[in-house]
């Protein structure tokens, strides 16, 4: 036999065996995927506290009594803007919608839970999930990205977060962002 027969009839078997696996569940089809894609975004977002028309409140704090120099159990919900420069002005390119709270008793350390919803040309309608610690005093964290629609459907990754400015009296905030997504 030869060499090419001999690798036709081994294909033929794994394309059986594949084939028994993919039959094996009616209600079951596993396609092998090609190549990830690796995307870097960079934006700004902006936490606005002040003002008459705040993207971000406070929606639950601890009793009135309670005392604590981290605000240890404030919850706050955004819709803060996503825009290309550190410029409140420049484009639009998302919003961060979700909650953030303060989770440390010692240290500052909020609790991230938000969607950063895209607008923007092809990422428009697509999102990233952020969950994790944002130590938000330190100069530059990391969170993680747990997963993704849209063009980042089942994506992961991080992002890494760097204030750009801060209002200590409002704690208004613009902060710089670097996502690194595997999608
Ligand atoms: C994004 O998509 C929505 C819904 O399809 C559309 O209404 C909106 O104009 C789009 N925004 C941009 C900036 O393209
Ligand atoms: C963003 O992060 C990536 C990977 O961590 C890095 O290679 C890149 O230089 C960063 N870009 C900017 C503008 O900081």
């Amino acid at each position: 036999m030869s060499k090419r027969s001999m690798l036709v009839i081994l294909m033929l078997c794994l394309m059986g065996v594949m084939s028994e696996i993919s039959m094996a569940e009616k209600w079951a089809v596993s396609v092998k995927t090609g190549e990830q894609s690796v995307t870097n975004l960079n934006f700004f977002f902006h936490d606005k506290l002040s003002g008459n028309n705040p993207s971000a409140i406070r929606v639950a704090q601890p009793i009135q009594s309670y005392q604590s120099p981290t605000f240890f159990g404030v919850i706050m919900m955004t819709d803060d803007p996503l825009t290309e420069t550190s410029d409140p002005n420049s484009k639009l390119v998302g919003r961060a919608q979700g909650l953030y709270g303060s989770a440390g008793q010692q240290e500052t350390a909020l609790l991230m839970a938000m969607s950063f919803c895209f607008t923007d040309g092809a990422y428009n309608g697509s999102t990233i999930s952020i969950l994790g610690k944002n130590p938000a005093m330190n100069p530059t964290r990391e969170l993680p990205v747990v997963s993704g629609t849209g063009v980042f459907r089942m994506a992961r990754g991080y992002a890494i977060a760097h204030t750009h400015w801060a209002d200590a009296a409002t704690g208004d905030a613009i902060v710089a962002y670097n996502v690194t997504l595997f999608h």
